[in-house]
């Protein structure tokens, strides 16, 4: 009775870190959560690839949506990506039997949140899904947990570790904005189409998760003002430096007289910021609270390690028996998008 039996659905760059971390941490998972964790099915397009992990033991499904079907299982872990396909069909159909969800899919959540955590609801399952933003900065249990007795003004920061990634090079390595994509690509950092990065649309999906746990807004990547970093030159990051800035692609949501801002765009901050200091694939965010004033986290925004950490946190809960409403009930009204000039300071 004490084991909870998993199944992880994608064994990409994530999806083998999950496995790996799974069985690096055994004990102190069980000591931690009192149960015996233990990786019962996966699903992958390739079964025959050699990831360098065990999967002895777990049984292997050709469609993930039949292990998400499986009774062998208790949790379900998505980490296919993806807004629909294989990843939704997964995960609706692992909900609809009552079975948990942990998932890193930001897109999916963006696009179908709200119906997929009414169906959590409905259904007595968890859905947690800490690492579809900001990699393994903890900050959906911040927002939720951490900062329950604050009311939210603002969160802003970097949000997409290849955007940064890319601007940090081209700054600091004097390298041509594709020399650094396909760098960022190689390493693992970037979505399977970079346009998602490079375009502002993972920045702004992860916004609008963010939003809709802060500020209790319905998760609308469409109510996103979005404009992206592909335009960005070494011209415009040398003319920034020139007057103490730097050029950061900024996600910022905030309360306005005319409901929940939400935008996505390269803006200049003051090099003496926090924010500025933020290099690589870091990610930070910030946020202005009326009891906590302001507090930022920093860390690893991508890659496989620092997701699969979030990823087996989520898992850790749901071992715990923690189950926590996925999204605030809709309070706040959303601001109609509009469109606004490149560049805009942020931060003092
Ligand atoms: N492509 C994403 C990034 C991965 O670069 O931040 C993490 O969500």
């Amino acid at each position: 009775a004490d084991i909870l039996r998993v199944g992880v659905a994608g064994l990409g760059t994530v999806g083998a870190s999950v496995v790996r971390l799974l069985q690096r941490q055994r004990e102190a998972l069980a000591a931690r959560t009192g149960r015996e964790i233990r990786l019962v099915g996966v699903s992958s397009r390739d079964k025959a690839k050699d990831r360098g992990v065990d999967l002895s033991g777990a049984a292997f499904f050709d469609d993930p949506a039949a292990l998400a079907a499986s009774q062998s299982i208790d949790l379900f872990v998505e980490l296919i990506g993806g807004a629909e396909g294989a990843a939704r069909k997964s995960v609706e159909t692992a909900l609809a039997h009552g079975r948990s969800v942990v998932t890193a899919n930001k897109a999916l959540l963006a696009a179908h949140g709200a119906e997929l955590a009414a169906l959590a609801e409905e259904k007595h399952a968890a859905l947690a899904f800490e690492a579809s933003v900001a990699g393994g900065i903890p900050i959906v249990k911040t927002l939720r947990e951490g900062l329950a007795g604050n009311s939210i003004e603002r969160v802003y920061g970097v949000l997409n570790g290849t955007c940064n990634y890319i601007l940090s090079r081209m700054e600091l390595e004097r390298l041509s904005f594709s020399d650094c994509l396909t760098e960022a690509q190689r390493l693992g950092y970037a979505e399977a189409d970079p346009t998602f990065d490079i375009g502002g649309f993972d920045t702004a999906h992860k916004l609008a998760i963010l939003a809709s746990l802060a500020f209790g807004t319905r998760i609308a990547p469409e109510a996103v003002d979005i404009e992206g970093i592909e335009h960005v030159t070494l011209a415009d990051i040398d003319a920034a430096a020139e007057l103490g800035f730097r050029i950061k692609l900024l996600g910022v949501a905030q309360r306005t007289a005319q409901g929940i801002e939400q935008r996505v765009h390269p803006t200049m901050v003051r090099k003496t910021t926090s924010i500025a200091q933020v290099m690589g694939v870091t990610n930070a965010v910030t946020i202005d609270a009326d009891a906590v004033h302001e507090l930022t986290l920093v860390g690893p925004g991508a890659g496989g390690d620092a997701t699969a950490s979030a990823v087996v946190a989520d898992i850790a809960d749901i071992a715990r028996g923690v189950r926590s409403a996925p999204f605030g009930l809709p309070s706040a009204s959303l601001r109609p998008c509009e469109r606004t000039p490149v560049q805009r300071h942020e931060g003092g």
